[in-house]
Formats: C-alpha cells, sequence, structure tokens
C-alpha cells in the first residue's frame, strides 16, 4: 500500500515549486494511502482503530465513506503532529525558564502528570481556533450573530486571571487545572491522551538521564496566529 501510493508522490513542477501541501492535489500519496487502507479494513477489519471506526453504524445506518475517511485521515496526520512537535519543545522552555520546578520535578516524579497538564497549560500549543456561530448569542457582552465567524483565544483563556491565580507562572502543582489546551465540547481533541502519554514519557526519560537542563543559545521560534511553534531550541544538559 505504502509503495503504491508513494509513487503518486508529486515533485517540483517547472517553477521548481512543489504542489501546496494544503490541497489535495499537493498530497495525492496521503489521500491514496488512506484510500487503500479503508479499502483493506473493509474488506478484512482487524481489532485496530481504524477498522473499528470503519465499521461503526450510526443510528440511521450511515458510515464513514472513504472520501470522509480520506479527509479524516489527514487529519489524524496534521493533528497529531504539528501539535506535539510544538508541545513538546514548549514544555522544555516551561523546565528552561523554571528552573525551580525542573528542580521540583526531579525530586518527585510522580507529579509528572500535573506538571504535563501544566506545562502545556503554560505554553498553549494550539493558539486559536475559528467557529461559524449557528445561532444569535451573546457571549461576554458581545452579540454573535448567526453566520458570524469567531475565534477562540485558547492562550487568552489559559492565562484567565479569574481562573488561574499568578497565571504567568508555571505551577507543577496547580490544581485544579481547567486548561483549555486541548478545546472543549464534541471537538475535543481526539488524541489528548495520547499527547499526554507521550510527554509524560519524554520528560520522565529526559529528567530521569540529567541533571541540569539550561538554554544553549536563543530559541528561534515559528512565525503563526495558529500553532505556538519552535523552530530550533539548543539546551544544554549535565548528565
Ligand atoms: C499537545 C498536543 C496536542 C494539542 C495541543 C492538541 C490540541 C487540539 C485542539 C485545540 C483541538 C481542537 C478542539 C476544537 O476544535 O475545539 C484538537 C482537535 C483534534 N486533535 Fe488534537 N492536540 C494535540 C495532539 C493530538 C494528537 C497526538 C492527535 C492524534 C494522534 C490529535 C488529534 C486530534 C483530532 C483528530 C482532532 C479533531 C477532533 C474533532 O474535530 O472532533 N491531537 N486538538
Amino acid at each position: 500500500m505504502a509503495r503504491e501510493a508513494i509513487s503518486l508522490r508529486p515533485g517540483p513542477g517547472p517553477d521548481g515549486r512543489l504542489p501546496d501541501p494544503r490541497t489535495r492535489e499537493g498530497m495525492p500519496d496521503l489521500y491514496a494511502y488512506a484510500h487503500l487502507l479503508a479499502d483493506e479494513k473493509r474488506r478484512r477489519p482487524g481489532d485496530d482503530v481504524m477498522s473499528i471506526l470503519l465499521a461503526q453504524v450510526d443510528d440511521d445506518g450511515g458510515r464513514v465513506d472513504i472520501a470522509e475517511f480520506e479527509n479524516m485521515f489527514w487529519l489524524f496526520a496534521v493533528a497529531g503532529n504539528e501539535t506535539l512537535r510544538n508541545g513538546l519543545p514548549g514544555a522544555c522552555i516551561a523546565l528552561l525558564e523554571h528552573p525551580r520546578a525542573q528542580g521540583e520535578l526531579r525530586a518527585d516524579p510522580a507529579a509528572m502528570p500535573g506538571a504535563v497538564d501544566e506545562m502545556l497549560r503554560w505554553w498553549t500549543p494550539v493558539m486559536t481556533f475559528r467557529r461559524t456561530a449557528t445561532a444569535d448569542c451573546e457571549l461576554g457582552g458581545q452579540q454573535i450573530r448567526a453566520g458570524d465567524k469567531v475565534v477562540v483565544s485558547f492562550t487568552s483563556a489559559n492565562r484567565d486571571e479569574a481562573v488561574f491565580g499568578n497565571a504567568g507562572r508555571l505551577d507543577i502543582r496547580r490544581h485544579p487545572n481547567p486548561h483549555l489546551v486541548f478545546g472543549h465540547g464534541p471537538h475535543y481533541c481526539l488524541g489528548a491522551h495520547i499527547a499526554r502519554a507521550q510527554m509524560r514519557a519524554l520528560f520522565a526519560e529526559v529528567l530521569a538521564r540529567t541533571s541540569a537542563l539550561a538554554y544553549a543559545g536563543e530559541p528561534s521560534f515559528l512565525r503563526s496566529n495558529f500553532q505556538r511553534g519552535v523552530k530550533r531550541l539548543r539546551v544544554a544538559w549535565t548528565a
């Protein structure tokens, strides 16, 4: 399947540029792989997540069709990639900026689950999301009309002084910690558990193998109003 899909990967055009990766034409290999995977899992289902997803039938007999599955596959690839890629260095910056918290966490590894949530709140890898209002409503004293585009700022919500005392400070024992890093409601992040698991595993290992972490140069950041991204982060450590 992978070989068949990869043979469709586009090369640069006469202008030397690749097609826009945000379009379907930009990544025919990814869509082809999703298509082949869905076909295979429908024909020979196993006990894996993709088979289970494709086998679901809703109350009206509806099932995920292949085109929907292809789009979802794209979503998994993007949502599970860019977010954590920025969450991991962002959480590392949280520890570099707060050496005392770093020390506390080394002394008490059991605090890791709460610390990961707090590092995520402090960094907030996904800064905004946009929604379209389906009905007129009032929110925070603002009139919103059906059809209006509304941007929610997770960054702002996660530093809301009415909710978080000393919101700018990393407090690995913060409790409760009702942050909105993974969104809220029916579209709550599908990968929140695996994201947390990966972050706990990585930082448990890094802290166990080192006695100190510090900056080894200025980090450089992604220019974006969507992902709070890190392009380069040099770290010095003491074994
Ligand atoms: C630190 C890492 C991550 C952060 C900060 C993050 C954040 C978010 C946010 C803010 C949303 C949108 C919620 C909304 O629309 O209201 C979302 C949705 C989603 N995330 Fe994540 N995410 C992370 C990791 C992952 C991973 C690892 C996966 C998959 C392996 C994943 C899969 C998804 C999917 C599929 C959705 C769409 C859910 C839906 O629309 O119903 N995410 N995530």
